[in-house]
């Protein structure tokens, strides 16, 4: 079994450092690593990064991100990536890396992600030329996250995103907003690839848990969902259930 700690959107700057850290400090004990799913800063400044690099960095476990849009809020998302990957976290956009853990490979997919919107209600690539863009970006990013998810060789396969892959874990949000929170190509990529559980953020009104039309378990990690440090989730389990019984981890 491989235990997975998930939080996202933990939005950190000078006044939230010290928050987090008495949560993580247990973390090892609970989880063999931890997965954020983006907005790790609030205004994607160098500053913030390394504030959140001091308070999720020397964990004692892998700690593996993708970026959210406030991450690129200040237009210097590579500057915010070095000053995380310089504590030693690893930052993924559109790659996959493996971990060790417990004698078992477990792969990690992510990427940011980007909106469009769901079956029905979705952005399309047609019209005007910021229209194309629009839905060209979102088009990258999910391909992006679809080839390194079939890229990788482990014995559990995770999707890591900022920007949600299906509907269900939207509900509580204005149905209006859901183009602007997630995409069906993030979830058409994540179908297209063994994957056994999609983690993502930025939905904060949102709902833990949906999956996709493949049958994915997609779970929906922003902390003001969750309301605590980290989610702890399973795999590789005798059971086919995901969620763990440490999940009241607060
Ligand atoms: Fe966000």
């Amino acid at each position: 079994m491989i235990r997975i700690a998930a939080v996202g959107d933990v939005h950190v700057d000078k006044d939230v450092v010290g928050r987090y850290r008495p949560a993580l400090e247990e973390l090892p004990d609970r989880a063999d690593a931890l997965l954020i799913a983006g907005d790790l800063t609030r205004h994607g400044t160098v500053q913030e990064a390394k504030c959140f690099a001091t308070e999720f960095g020397g964990l004692g476990v892998p700690v593996v991100v993708v970026l959210g849009n406030h991450d690129h809020q200040s237009d210097q998302p590579d500057a915010v990536t070095k000053a995380i990957e310089d504590a030693g976290i690893t930052v993924l956009e559109s790659a996959a890396t493996v971990l060790e853990l417990r004698g078992h490979r477990l792969g990690i997919a992510g990427t940011k992600g980007f909106g469009g919107g769901f079956a029905g209600a979705c952005a399309s690539n047609f019209g005007e030329r910021e229209m194309k863009d629009f839905v060209g970006t979102t088009e990258r990013y999910a391909a992006g996250l679809g080839e390194a998810l079939r890229s990788v060789r482990c014995d559990a396969l995770v999707a890591l995103t900022h920007y949600a892959p299906v509907p269900e874990t939207l509900v509580g949000e204005p149905l209006e907003i859901y183009p602007f929170l997630g995409c069906y190509q993030l979830g058409q990529a994540i179908d297209s690839a063994p994957t056994a559980l999609a983690l993502h953020g930025h939905a904060h009104h949102g709902s833990e848990r949906g999956r996709t039309p493949g049958g994915v378990p997609v779970r929906n990690v922003a902390h003001p969902v969750i309301k605590q440090a980290y989610n702890v989730y399973q795999l590789l389990s005798d059971s086919d259930d995901v969620d763990s019984e440490l999940a009241a981890v607060s």
